[in-house]
């Protein structure tokens, strides 16, 4: 009972892609600069190849692991991506429901499109983590992770890659802007990019053809290039929470921020998402965070910077197992969620495979995508003759040299 015309996530992407408006498209497959990070993430799982075991009993597969303190049932979330209501109606909302019945943690962007409390009342009892950006104006950020506590969110990962954003092209061209339909709804009254004004429209319209329209809400855009470095003094951002302005925060440090976020989101979790070096991670243990996301953000941050994967042995190897080490960017198939694990991560988020589900068939098709990537781990654990996640080590896995053998 497989979807015929989607046996893998290649055909998931090429299937949303068809459903998406450009702007749509542009923003969730976009990295940043000319993309080689955002490729590299991908071709660096096709590097290594697998040391199948054979004849042992493989007749009972334990594909799950425990994590945020529940069983996930396979070794990968779905990582935060922001506005999922681009991708269909139900946005978030359908993520939510396809991962809780899944069985797989979902974790939810500050700037997502539908609130954390109703995120939260889809889940149900399926975990969820809560993705930060702290801002300058700390007290947005207090009141969101308040709220996230009170919902009963297991832990916040706080992106570290993004002190301005990453120059995406596309973006920019497309002048990317929020539809009015949509609002980023964990900060509702701040419209994203966008101030609204009152104003007269001043033409006979055809709704109203006896006089002038009522006044209406005109939306007017915001200086959408707020985020970007492009060598102007820098101002901290004030007024409405946008992504373009309040994203971005490059006034945060290892001494001033982990301590306080430590403080202030107990009794959940703090993990720091984007560390991508092994001094990074040695900070990282230092500042007692409780786990660690090795992440170039999907290729959209720092273009130029070493692929998810060849940077993870150098965290695995400073953490020492001392705090669990995740990694995510380009994991499109279950053997590259295999390889991250032979490669030492303890789990692995995927990011734009979800989007596509959600385009294609909003909550059904990140069903899809959830199974497509949990059948594909299962039967490779079987043919590599592995029956238990933790026992997915180095000794299955080979780097091929320069000239690919
Ligand atoms: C992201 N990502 C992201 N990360 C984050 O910390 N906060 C966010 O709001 C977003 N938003 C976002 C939007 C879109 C459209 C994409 C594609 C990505 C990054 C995300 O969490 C994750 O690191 C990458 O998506 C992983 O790479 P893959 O799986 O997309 O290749």
């Amino acid at each position: 009972n497989y979807d015929l015309n989607c046996l893998t996530i290649a055909e998931l992407e090429k299937l949303a892609r068809e459903r998406m408006d450009k702007q749509t498209r542009d923003y969730y497959n976009e990295g940043a600069d000319d993309g080689s990070t955002l490729k590299e993430n991908q071709s660096a799982y096709g590097k290594y190849r697998i040391r199948p075991r054979v004849l042992r009993d493989v007749s009972v597969i334990d594909t799950s692991v425990n994590i945020f303190g529940q069983r996930n049932s396979s070794p990968f979330g779905i990582a935060p991506t922001a506005m999922q209501r681009l991708a269909h109606d139900d946005g978030e909302l359908a993520t939510a429901r396809a991962c809780r019945k899944a069985g797989i943690v979902m974790g939810l962007s500050s700037f997502a499109t539908s609130t954390l409390e109703d995120v939260k009342e889809e889940s149900g009892e399926n975990a969820n983590v809560l993705q930060l950006y702290l801002f300058e104006e700390k007290n947005h950020s207090i009141k969101l992770i308040e709220r996230a506590k009170k919902a009963g969110y297991k832990a916040v990962l706080l992106t570290v890659d993004t002190p301005y954003l990453g120059r995406r092209n596309l973006e920019i061209r497309n002048q990317f802007k929020l539809p009015s339909h949509l609002k980023i709804a964990n900060f509702a009254g701040n419209p994203d990019d966008e101030e609204e004004i009152e104003q007269e429209k001043g033409e006979i319209d055809a709704e109203h053809p006896m006089g002038h329209s009522p006044p209406q809400k005109i939306r007017k855009r915001r200086n959408s290039n707020a985020g970007w470095h492009d060598g102007e003094k820098r101002v901290a951002p004030t007024g409405p929470i946008t992504f373009h302005t309040h994203a971005p925060n490059p006034t945060l440090s290892w001494e001033e921020s982990i301590p306080w976020l430590k403080e202030v989101a107990a009794p959940m979790e703090v993990w720091v998402k984007g560390v991508a070096t092994g001094e990074d991670a040695l900070l990282a243990i230092h500042h007692n965070v409780d786990g660690i996301v090795v992440s170039n953000h999907g290729g959209r941050q720092l273009n130029g910077a070493l692929a998810t994967l060849d940077a993870l042995p150098e965290v695995v190897e400073a953490v020492g197992g001392r705090v669990p080490v995740h990694v995510d960017g380009g994991v499109r198939h279950g053997t590259d969620i295999f390889k991250a694990l032979a490669l030492g991560a303890d789990f692995v988020w995927v990011g734009r495979p979800a989007l596509w589900g959600l385009a294609y068939k909003g909550e059904e098709g990140v069903a899809l995508c959830l199974r497509l990537l949990s059948d594909e781990f299962r039967l490779c654990m079987s043919l590599a003759g592995v029956t238990r996640v933790k026992d997915i080590g180095k000794e299955y896995l080979v780097k091929l040299n320069r000239d690919g053998f």
